[in-house]
């Protein structure tokens, strides 16, 4: 079993490190499994969560005149799903790097970014968040999808984005929502009762989940107004089919179920699809999983006392 899961059960303390074993070891067992679990589940603009992060990406760029090369890090790239379609539908990028902590994700997104790799147009590098291998004001762009949220303590990975980002550079970030809602929500309940009913505790693991970056006054706490100027902040919902199968592909990537040992694993599996499928879902009929997209911009010197 997870050792994360293991000192849950034992009820010992938990500190950072166990936090990062727990995500390096989910992504070990199953890489890939964000871009599985929200590529393709589209928004109301019919683009999913990847697609209209590479889209407001696109916006920000063409509003500033950057110097050349143009960097982008894709902070947390996972299996490089988000840089291969920033690589595809922005050629004035020069440079895409990607940054994570899992070696397994890694190698995934070198063999997806092969050819952009070889023309020298992308690079992957094994980091971590909290301490970048790059010198300061590297970057024009910092992407991230579905990671900011994870890491601890966000601080460090706050005073590095600042750091590695050029004076006028964006930050793009998609995160999960906190604030969950209708059938995500009751689903969620499932899950919770059946983590109680196997004697698995896994409220110690909110402590290491940044809930500041959930709300604007959050962000404003963290980035200071001096530094940073937030350019957009939203709530996005991204579409589910009422299915047992998506219901599954939208809880399986979730660290505590991704984590579970096979046996409980696919009892887990049967138990939200048997929940899905006790709520007769009508075809076409769709939930909604929300998550928050982030826009902001490191300010230049002159800007700083705005
Ligand atoms: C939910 S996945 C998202 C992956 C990818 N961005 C995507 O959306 O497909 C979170 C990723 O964050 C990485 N990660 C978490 N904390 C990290 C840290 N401190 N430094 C580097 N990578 C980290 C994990 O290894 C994992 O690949």
């Amino acid at each position: 079993m997870n050792l994360f899961l293991k000192k849950i059960l034992s009820k010992s303390p938990l500190v950072s490190a166990d936090w990062d074993l727990l995500l390096k070891q989910s992504h070990r067992v199953e890489p890939g499994m964000t871009s599985a679990g929200f590529g393709g589940r589209n928004s109301v603009n019919h683009l999913d969560s990847y697609g209209t992060l590479v889209q407001n990406l696109k916006e920000r760029l063409a509003e500033v005149e950057f110097g050349r090369p143009l960097r982008i890090l894709d902070l947390a790239c996972g299996d490089g799903h988000l840089l291969y379609q920033i690589l595809q539908k922005l050629p004035s990028v020069d440079l895409a790097v990607g940054l994570d902590f899992s070696d397994e994700e890694l190698a995934l997104a070198s063999n997806t970014c092969r050819a952009a790799i070889q023309s020298g147009r992308a690079e992957f590098l094994f980091g971590d968040a909290r301490q970048m291998p790059f010198p300061d004001a590297h970057f024009g762009a910092v992407t991230s999808h579905m990671a900011l949220m994870l890491m601890h303590p966000f601080e460090l990975v706050r005073n590095e984005i600042l750091r590695v980002l050029q004076p006028g550079g964006v930050l793009v970030a998609l995160i999960a929502s906190q604030n969950s809602e209708g059938h995500y929500a009751e689903t969620l309940d499932v899950l919770h009762q059946f983590f109680k009913a196997n004697d698995i505790d896994w409220s110690p693991s909110k402590q290491f989940r940044e809930a500041r970056l959930n709300s604007v006054e959050g962000w404003r706490e963290l980035f200071p107004l001096s530094d940073f100027e937030i350019l957009e902040f939203r709530k996005i919902q991204f579409e589910f089919a009422f299915t047992a199968e998506e219901t599954w592909e939208l809880f399986r990537p979730t660290y505590m179920v991704a984590a579970l040992p096979p046996d409980l694993k696919i009892k887990c599996e049967q138990t939200l699809k048997a929940f899905a499928d006790s709520k007769k879902p009508q075809p076409g009929q769709k939930f909604e999983y929300p998550m928050m997209m982030i826009a902001g911009k490191r300010k230049k010197a002159a800007e700083k006392s705005i």
